[in-house]
């Protein structure tokens, strides 16, 4: 495989001004116009009833709430996931078939509605904050553009390609789509991640580790130098060799020399050192762009709540511990089902979520009142997995007759006194 080493950049090249790509049509509007838009007002409904305040869901469009939000949070989210809809062109039910969103917007009339979302969540961000678009084949390619126009194409970190399905029985005449997309951007260079990896799995590491040093420590081999010519003392002769031609070593001679006293380095049987890395010092495999093990709910006994295209709460974790520390804010504007939310106080985060959705309002109020439910029709056991935490509900001032909020109301109400009675 070759390695390519990062030269200044040039004219043209991606860190140069004039080579940003703009999308043009029509009713776009410029990003101090959005931020003008008319905030929403808004009214506390209740919480669930826990200790300590941990982040809030509101309930209306996330335009307005988000603009509200900027009096309070702009600058200080650290993490914003979104999963909105992909211009899927459907209606989504839930599994027992009440209506739950419509996905029909298409064209730049769904480019625009996403953009405006992410010139007000640019704002919410910290500078040392990130920003995970989700998005499916439909909607990706053309959003990426959109996010270097947003974010800057400096700031692009990763098209993560996740695995959503196993296989199935695909009919269209095209290879089966088990792929969906997840855009990762900073708002500056200057942003928090903690690397993420999986544990070993046995078998993996003994074909990862294959050599055991004298006192029984499974180790691998990997050279001691890289590409690039250096003038200075990494690029001189050691024990009387010099670097192969075009790289330098790793290391200055004197801490090769301090490797080797210290057993670090092996020594092939024609005179090759190698450095030794051992199996027991690696935190894991650290997690690439391909994520093949986050699959959204697939098998019957796995907890939901039942919302269409609610996510699988591991791909969720992931990133949240990828992209934030321990009370730090994290806020998802299209939250559905609240898999977000969950994910984020689970790891002691402050979570803020926005849905329209009534059916998503009563999802996540399910999901921190009664918790989720393993899915399979005939599975026996159907225990319910309560989360036990506190999430405050408000909702846009408008919908303040709506039905769904009088029965939250009752329902908080009702939550709280049940709890003050325990
Ligand atoms: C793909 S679903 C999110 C599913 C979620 N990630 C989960 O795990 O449950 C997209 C959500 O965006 C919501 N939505 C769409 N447009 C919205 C808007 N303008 N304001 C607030 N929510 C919106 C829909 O109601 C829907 O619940």
């Amino acid at each position: 495989m070759a390695t390519s080493i990062p030269k200044a950049p040039t004219l043209g090249s991606s860190r140069d001004l004039g080579s940003i790509i703009k999308l043009d049509y029509p009713d776009k509007e410029e990003p101090v116009s959005v931020l003008n838009n008319i905030a929403a007002d808004l009214i506390y409904l209740g919480d669930t009833g826990a200790i300590t305040p941990t982040g809030a869901f509101y309930f209306g469009d996330n335009l307005p709430i988000l603009l509200s939000l900027l009096k309070q949070y702009a600058g200080k989210v650290r993490l914003v996931y979104i999963d909105p809809p992909f211009a899927a062109a459907g209606n989504f039910s839930t599994r027992n078939q009440t209506h739950a969103y419509n996905d029909d917007r298409h064209g730049y009339y769904y480019i625009e509605y996403i953009r405006k979302r992410l010139i007000v969540l640019r704002e919410l961000m910290a500078r040392d904050g990130s920003i995970y678009l989700h998005l499916d084949q439909n909607m990706a390619f053309t959003m990426k553009v959109i996010m270097d126009e947003v974010f800057g194409q400096d700031n692009f970190r990763n098209f993560i390609i996740r695995k959503k399905c196993n296989p199935k029985n695909f009919t269209r005449k095209s290879f089966g789509n088990i792929a969906d997309y997840i855009l990762f951007y900073s708002k500056s260079p200057g942003y928090i991640f903690n690397k993420q990896y999986q544990s070993w799995a046995e078998e993996r590491a003994k074909k990862e580790y294959q050599y055991v040093d004298a006192d029984g420590r499974l180790f691998k081999k990997v050279p001691i130098h890289a590409p690039g010519v250096r003038n200075g003392e990494t690029g001189k002769q050691w024990r009387g060799m010099s670097p192969p031609p075009g790289k330098h070593w790793q290391y200055p001679p004197s801490t090769l020399d301090e490797m080797d006293k210290n057993n670090e380095i092996y020594w092939s049987p024609n005179g090759n050192p190698r450095r030794k890395i051992y199996l027991e010092d690696s935190e894991g495999i650290s997690f690439q762009d391909i994520w093949l093990d986050c699959k959204d709910p697939h098998n019957q006994n796995i907890c939901i709540t039942g919302y269409p295209t609610e996510k699988n709460i591991s791909l969720i974790e992931r990133i949240v511990l990828a992209s934030s520390n321990p009370g730090d804010i994290v806020l998802d504007a299209f939250v559905g089902s609240g898999t977000t939310l969950q994910a984020a106080l689970m790891h002691q985060r402050t979570a803020i979520g926005i849905d329209n959705s009534p059916e998503a309002f009563r999802s996540v109020l399910y999901r921190f009142i009664n918790g989720t439910t393993k899915m399979g029709d005939f599975v026996k056991n159907k225990m319910q997995t309560g989360t036990q935490l506190k999430l405050p509900f408000y909702s846009l001032d408008l919908y303040s007759s709506f039905e769904e909020i009088k029965a939250a109301r009752e329902i908080l109400i009702e939550r709280k006194l049940r709890l003050k009675i325990a």
